[in-house]
C-alpha cells in the first residue's frame, strides 16, 4: 500500500493461528511498500472472483515491514467473512483497499502512552507500541481477554511494549478482572498519562468514562459494523456528544472521520 488508498490485489504472505481462533495474515502486494499509520485500517476480501462474502471487511493494520515489503493483520474467526478470510493459503489472490481511516494522534510532549485493549481491539495497539518504541518513547500495553486461551502470544505483544500487563475475565492469565483495573493503577503510577484504547465497546466506554474521571486525555478507535468503508453508505455512524444544528452534524461516520476519536467525543 501506499500513502494513498488504492484497491489493489495482494498475494498471502504467510498466514498461522496464534491464539484460539486469532490468525495473523501478513500479505505482501507487488510493487507497493506498505504504509499504513498506527490507527488506519484496510478493507479486505478473499478473491475479487467470487461474490461470498459480498462485502470486504475491515481489519486494523497490526503490523508493517517495509524491508521485507509485507503488511499483517489480526482478526478473530467469528462469522462468514473471517471464516471464509480463514482459509486462504500462501500464494492465494487477495483483495485490499487501504489504508482507510485516520491514525492515532501523535503523543503530547512528556506524556508517557498508556494503550489499552481487548479482543479484537489489540491488533491497532500492536502497530501503535511498535511505533512509539521506534522513536523512543516507552509504552504500557494493558491488555485484556475472556480467558487465557484467547490472549495473543507475548511474541506478538512485546515489540510493541516492554510493559505488558494481562488481565482476564476468568483469572486464568494476569489480573483476574477487567483492563480497567489495571488502566486505574497505571493512571495513578504516571505524572502525565495519555491514553489510547481499542475494544468492544463496553470496554472503550468503561476506559472513557475512567479517564474523563481523572481528566486524562484519551483516544478511542471505534470498531463499527462497516460496509463500504470510505464514506458513502452510512453504515457506521455514532452519535457525537456535542449538539450539532442538523441531524447529519450530530453524527460521524467513523470510517471517513474516525476510526479514531477523542473520547470526549462520542456518545457511549
Ligand atoms: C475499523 C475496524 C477495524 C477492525 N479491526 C479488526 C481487527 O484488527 N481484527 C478483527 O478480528 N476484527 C476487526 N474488526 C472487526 C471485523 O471487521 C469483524 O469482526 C468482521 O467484519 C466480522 O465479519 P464476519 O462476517 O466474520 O462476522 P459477522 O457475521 O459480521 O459477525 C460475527 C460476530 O462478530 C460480531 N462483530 C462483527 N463485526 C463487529 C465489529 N465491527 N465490532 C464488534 N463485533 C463485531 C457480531 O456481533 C457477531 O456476533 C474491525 C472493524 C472495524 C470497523
Ligand atoms: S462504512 Fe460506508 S459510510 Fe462508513
Amino acid at each position: 500500500m501506499e500513502e494513498t488508498t488504492k484497491d489493489l490485489e495482494g498475494v498471502v504472505f504467510s498466514h498461522e493461528e496464534v491464539a484460539d481462533g486469532f490468525r495473523f495474515l501478513q500479505i505482501r502486494i507487488d510493487g507497493h511498500l506498505p504504509c499504513a499509520r498506527p490507527g488506519q485500517f484496510v478493507q479486505i476480501r478473499p478473491s475479487r472472483t467470487t461474490t461470498t462474502p459480498f462485502l470486504r471487511m475491515p481489519l486494523s493494520v497490526s503490523h508493517v515491514d517495509r524491508v521485507g515489503s509485507t503488511f499483517g493483520v489480526l482478526y478473530d474467526v467469528v462469522g462468514p467473512k473471517t471464516r471464509a478470510l480463514s482459509d486462504m493459503n500462501e500464494g492465494d489472490r487477495i483483495d485490499c483497499l487501504g489504508p482507510l481511516g485516520n491514525p492515532f494522534p501523535d503523543v503530547p510532549d512528556d506524556a508517557r502512552p498508556v494503550l489499552v485493549g481487548g479482543g479484537i481491539g489489540v491488533p491497532p495497539l500492536l502497530h501503535l507500541g511498535t511505533h512509539l518504541r521506534s522513536t523512543g518513547m516507552d509504552p504500557i500495553l494493558i491488555v485484556g481477554a475472556r480467558t487465557a486461551g484467547k490472549h495473543l502470544p507475548l511474541e506478538l505483544l512485546s515489540p510493541a511494549s516492554e510493559h505488558v500487563r494481562l488481565a482476564t475475565d476468568d483469572g486464568s492469565l494476569g489480573h483476574h478482572g477487567f483492563v480497567t483495573d489495571l488502566l486505574a493503577q497505571a493512571l495513578k503510577e504516571e505524572d502525565k498519562p495519555v491514553v489510547y484504547t481499542c475494544g468492544p465497546h463496553p470496554m472503550m466506554a468503561a476506559v472513557a468514562s475512567a479517564t474523563e474521571s481523572a481528566d486524562v486525555r484519551c483516544y478511542s478507535s471505534l470498531e463499527e459494523y462497516m460496509a463500504c468503508g470510505f464514506g458513502v453508505c452510512v453504515g457506521c455512524v455514532v452519535e457525537r456528544r456535542t449538539q450539532a444544528n442538523s441531524p447529519y452534524d450530530q453524527f460521524t461516520r467513523v470510517c471517513v472521520d474516525g476510526p479514531v476519536y477523542d473520547a470526549t467525543e462520542i456518545v457511549w
